[in-house]
């Protein structure tokens, strides 16, 4: 049975999609079997894995129930495009609107050892369904003011999720990201949100490169653009997975990458 997580945040910018793609790379590295499934309308984690924009069918054909999630499911990615925000008013509409994802989702379980599901830039239907269709949030933060609050927003969302439709629902962990240590901006959110969440804020922080822009336009793995950077993720991916049941033996493979990526 697959692990579903679903990486949300109260608005865009705080670099979900980014950590995505580069989790689902760093998992498909270590032997994780990861589905990754785009649910923004901007289809920026397509965009990320280079999938063609015409490709067919999407998620939205999935929530609209036109294909099988089996059906949309193109180099382990369930992709995403402007398509579904028509799939989500028509979903606004319909019996059992916030079950939708995980009734879909429930005939790849059995493919995948994680699911990561990349959440839009708001906290309305499509993210309530990530969170009704996953067993753990990852709520992720731009190291910038508001940050905390950002998250109490999200928070609230999950809990709301956890209490009416996800009684399993439970929270993976807060990451800081886009963040600059040296500014006393990163600092004060990473004090406030460990004051606040207290270990689930991850001890791994995604510094802010420009070179994350520029790895997006080539479509390149931050992992093969910039390992230095990359090492970022595959702390946050060493915690993930640490968190995670049985996935020992993926965190020995993590340690070889580190490895081997480090020299
Ligand atoms: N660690 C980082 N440092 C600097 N820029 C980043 C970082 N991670 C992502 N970005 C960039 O910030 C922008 C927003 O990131 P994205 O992952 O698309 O966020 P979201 O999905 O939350 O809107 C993109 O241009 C992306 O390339
Ligand atoms: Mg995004």
């Amino acid at each position: 049975m697959a692990q579903t997580i679903a990486v949300l945040s109260q608005k865009g910018g705080t670099g979900k999609t980014t950590a995505v793609r580069t989790l689902t790379d760093v998992l498909r590295r270590c032997g994780v079997r990861t589905l990754a499934v785009d649910l923004d309308p901007q289809g920026n984690l397509s965009d990320y894995f280079d999938l063609p924009p015409d490709v067919q069918p999407t998620v939205a054909e999935v929530l609209s129930g036109h294909a099988k999630a089996s059906e949309a499911i193109h180099e382990d990615t369930i992709p995403a495009n402007l398509s579904l925000a028509e799939a989500e008013l028509m979903l606004g509409g319909k019996m059992g609107r916030e079950l939708t994802l995980k009734r879909a989702l429930a005939d790849t379980a059995e493919d995948y050892d994680v699911v990561l599901i990349d959440c839009p830039p708001s906290l309305g239907l499509l993210t309530v369904n990530a969170l009704v269709a996953a067993d753990r949030a990852l709520i992720t933060a731009e190291a910038q003011y508001f940050a905390l609050q950002g998250v109490e927003q999200a928070m609230e969302v999950v809990e709301l999720a956890r209490d009416s439709l996800n009684p399993q629902l439970s929270l993976l962990g807060v990451l800081l990201n886009l963040a600059d240590m040296r500014t006393v901006h990163s600092r004060e959110a990473l004090a406030s949100l460990q004051e606040r969440f207290g270990e689930a804020v991850f001890d791994a922080i995604i510094r802010a490169s420009i070179a994350y822009a520029e790895s997006a336009e080539r479509a390149r793995s931050i992992l093969d653009h910039r390992p230095d950077l990359g090492a970022d993720y595959l702390a946050l991916a060493d915690e993930l997975l640490g968190r995670l049941p049985s996935m020992d033996s993926a965190r020995e493979r993590l340690a070889e990458l580190a490895q081997s990526s480090a020299t």
